[in-house]
């Protein structure tokens, strides 16, 4: 299988590249952001208790998205070429619990992608996004708050990721296409 990380900050562009990764390379994707926000637009009570959390632009516990993605996991493992991961891990512990998953049943994670683009341009994309996406985070108070939360508890996964020796830093300013050029070539090396 082959099972990929993407990750960098919020509005890097994860979800934008995600959608050619999986189409391309036929994986599976699981997005904890999506998963939470339809959690919330149903009103279960999971998508009740991250709507807090989302909304001020905190991470949900790690306990809550270690469940859901655990499940989601155990659905498709096995069955599919692969699973993207989309803006998980986010903390050292989420990625500690994914490897000791992924590695539990023979899948390990064979590459974690860290999409690197500059803050002035993150803010610009999020706002820009905010003025028709309707998300509760894409303000500029919570902008500011991802970001400074993405820099305290998220970055240290790419050290984590880097240190298992499974880490590439890619360019994501430019056109989408050429992102995913970017993208594209560093997975073929995997193969
Ligand atoms: P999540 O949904 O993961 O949001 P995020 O990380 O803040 O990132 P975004 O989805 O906003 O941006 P993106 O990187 O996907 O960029 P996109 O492609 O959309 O998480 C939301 C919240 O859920 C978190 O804050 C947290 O509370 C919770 N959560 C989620 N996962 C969690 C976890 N594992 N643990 C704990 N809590 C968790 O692009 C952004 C914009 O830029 C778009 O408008 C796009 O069209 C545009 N764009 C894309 N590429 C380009 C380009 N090359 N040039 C110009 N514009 C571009
Ligand atoms: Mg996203």
């Amino acid at each position: 299988m082959l099972n990929v990380i993407i990750t960098g900050a919020p509005g890097c562009g994860k979800g934008t590249q995600s959608e050619l990764i999986v189409e391309h390379m036929k994986l599976e994707h699981f997005s904890t952001g999506e998963l939470l926000r339809q959690e919330i637009a149903a009103q279960s009570p999971l998508g009740k208790e991250a709507d807090a959390y989302i909304t001020k632009g905190n991470l949900v516990p790690d306990s809550m998205i270690i469940d859901v993605i655990t499940s989601a996991i155990a659905r498709v493992c096995g069955q599919c070429k692969g699973i993207l991961f989309d803006g998980f891990p986010r903390t050292r512990e989420q990625a500690v619990a994914l490897e000791e998953m992924m590695d539990g049943r023979g899948t390990p994670v064979t590459l974690c992608i860290d999409l690197q683009v500059p803050e002035r341009e993150l803010i610009q994309r999020l706002l820009t996004r905010g003025e028709t996406s309707g998300r509760s985070d894409d303000n500029l108070e919570t902008i500011k708050k991802r970001l400074e939360v993405y820099k305290v508890k998220t970055q240290p996964v790419n050290e984590y990721y880097q240190s298992l020796g499974k880490y590439v830093a890619i360019d994501g300013m430019g056109t989408i296409e050429e992102i995913f050029g970017r993208i594209a070539a560093a997975l073929t090396t995997c193969k």
